[in-house]
């Protein structure tokens, strides 16, 4: 070591902070959204029920939950000006950038609105990234394709106004599927928080120097992205996408893994706290079952992850890092059968963790002794030195 490189005892980083949203524990493969667990808010919750739990503490009673959907339907509008904005990008934008940029953007609209220490501020902001962020992540992706935009409807809840604004068309009414319906409300209420994830930390953080909740939630959105976090479900499908298209065995893929120097992962599986399984798999295999049986086809990719995940259950190299599938294993599958493209799996988990973000934000923004995110290092660099006399 050089110098001093020991961390005051007395020091606390951001990085570990005290919440009362959700428990997770890693052994057990346990996870409850502020003390229900995840199985029965994935079962027999809404997306909006779990929102208002995680956002407010509490399930809504029927009033409150109407109250709460018709504050959001009737922001889910976005300004005309977004429309030129979005029409800038290029086609072949990633969702996730659009989407930042968006989220960013909602700011520049709502510029009387901003301070994290307003209680009608934080909850116009609330509400409108909870109304707006479909909307936005819809016009991502039809810009991609080069589609029109559509305009929410009222009519409608709000994973209905979603997947209509992604595939509906101006010239027919869009069929909506009630088994795709509750498949996203399941998949959006796995996705809803994770407790100090990367990108919820990088919300906490950048919301710690008291950045409005637009900037914070456009980060989160950046930290999820990556391929080592969110990305992951777009990771997943494009390595079973190749180990079926190369006519790769499962078997000579995971040798593969196991080789280090291969640099290859096995994606969408493992995790930094789960050491068992994450319970979110476990329910978004059993529902990826339904959905492509549903679809009536036989889904050569669900067949490559079953095999993958029933050969490293069983294999050393992975059992004994205690390496198991995590929630993004399977959840392209589903996307995919819906009509999803793989750029856009991340997005549909950025719209799922939003409320858990929000709540995770304004949980920190309420604490009076809260400090500006500002962890330590340990220091490994060169020792003093002079500059060389010429
Ligand atoms: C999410 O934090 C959250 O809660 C995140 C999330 C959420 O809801 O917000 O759950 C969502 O991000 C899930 C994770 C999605 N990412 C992936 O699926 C990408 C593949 N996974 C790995 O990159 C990895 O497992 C991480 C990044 C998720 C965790 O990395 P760690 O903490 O370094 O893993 P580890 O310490 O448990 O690794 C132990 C060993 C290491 O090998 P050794 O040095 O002991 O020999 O297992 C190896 C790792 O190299 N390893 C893997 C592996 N994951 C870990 N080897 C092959 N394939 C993998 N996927």
């Amino acid at each position: 070591t050089t110098g001093n490189t020991t961390l005051d005892p007395g020091y606390t980083n951001t990085a570990s902070c005290e919440s009362s949203i959700t428990f997770i524990d890693g052994a057990k493969g346990i996870l409850r959204y502020r003390g229900y667990p995840i199985d029965q808010l994935a079962e027999k919750a809404t997306f909006l029920e779990v929102a208002h739990l995680l956002i407010y503490g509490q399930l809504p009673t029927d009033d409150e939950l109407s109250e709460f959907t018709d504050r959001i339907t009737t922001r889910s509008m976005l300004d005309e000006r977004m429309r030129d904005l979005f029409r800038c990008f290029p086609r072949r934008s990633h969702p996730m950038q659009v989407l930042a940029s968006g989220v960013n953007a909602l700011a520049t609209f709502n510029a009387d609105a901003l301070d994290p220490h307003d209680p009608e501020h934080v909850e116009s902001a609330t509400i409108r990234l909870l109304a707006q962020m479909p909307t936005l992540a819809a016009y991502a992706y039809k810009n991609s394709v080069g589609d029109p935009f559509l305009y929410p409807q009222r009519r409608l809840g709000y994973v209905e106004n979603f997947l209509r604004l992604s595939f509906g068309n101006p010239t027919e009414e869009y069929e909506l599927d009630p088994a795709v319906v509750r498949a996203f409300e399941t998949l959006f209420i796995l996705h809803a928080d994770h407790e100090q994830n990367c990108s919820t930390s990088t919300v906490r953080m950048v919301g710690s120097s008291q950045a409005n909740m637009y900037a914070s939630v456009a980060a989160g959105v950046n930290a999820l992205s990556g391929p080592l976090h969110g990305g992951a479900n777009q990771a997943v499908l494009e390595m079973l996408g190749h180990i079926r298209d190369e006519g790769l065995d499962a078997k000579s893929f995971l040798d593969k893994v196991k080789d280090k120097s291969s640099g290859v992962k096995l994606m969408g599986f493992g995790h930094r706290v789960y050491k068992n399984f994450d319970p979110r798999a476990v329910i978004i295999k059993k529902h990826a079952h339904e959905i492509l049986s549903a679809a009536g086809k036989s889904n050569k990719l669900l067949d490559i992850a079953l095999e993958l995940e029933e050969i490293a259950l069983e294999d050393d190299y992975f059992v004994e890092r205690k390496l198991y599938p995590n929630v993004d294993f399977y959840t392209g599958l589903i996307y995919e059968a819906m009509g999803f493209p793989t750029s856009y799996f991340t997005a549909l988990f950025a719209l799922g963790r939003l409320p858990g973000w929000i709540a995770q934000w304004r949980e920190q923004l309420a604490d009076p002794a809260g400090k500006i995110g500002r962890p330590r290092q340990v220091y490994i660099g060169e020792p003093e030195r002079d500059y060389p006399s010429k």
